[in-house]
């Protein structure tokens, strides 16, 4: 299930946004955080399951555009639908949005055949 983050998951959330590429500095990821806490545009999913296992995090733009740019599950949970279930439930959210990966995100999406599509 695609929950909102709180501040209360904040550990988990850092910890399974360092499992991106492009956050593994500590100061990179702090400030990653800070933005997601702080932006409006800026939203930050968890997935539940009997506890978090999983992360994306997106930027909404223009009303229309839902970037995916973080997207993340605990490496005990991999290669069982996770990562694709929570990008299905992102769509279902923004069913009237365009979801769109960014350069990190972009091999998962097609992985998921999910690149080019609009719903
Ligand atoms: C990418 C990630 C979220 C997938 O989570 P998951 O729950 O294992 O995803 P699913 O079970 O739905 O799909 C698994 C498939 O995704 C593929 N996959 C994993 N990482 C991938 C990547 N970076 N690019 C493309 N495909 C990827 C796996 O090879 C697997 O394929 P297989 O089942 O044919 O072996 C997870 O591997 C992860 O957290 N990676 C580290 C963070 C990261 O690099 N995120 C950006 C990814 S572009």
């Amino acid at each position: 299930m695609l929950i909102r983050y709180k501040k209360v998951y904040e550990k988990f959330a850092m910890g399974l946004l360092s499992f991106m590429p492009n956050e593994k500095d500590i100061k990179k990821l702090q400030n990653t955080m800070k933005q997601y806490e702080m932006q409006e545009n800026w939203q930050l999913f968890l997935w539940k399951e009997e506890e978090i296992i999983g992360l994306i995090g997106v930027v909404l733009e223009n009303n229309e555009d839902v970037i995916v740019q973080h997207i993340s599950v605990n490496p005990s949970y991999r290669h069982q639908g996770v990562g694709k279930s929570m990008l299905q439930a992102l769509y279902d959210l923004y069913s009237d949005k365009n979801i769109l990966p960014t350069e990190l995100t972009v091999s998962f999406f097609e992985k998921c055949n999910m690149a080019n599509e609009e719903k």
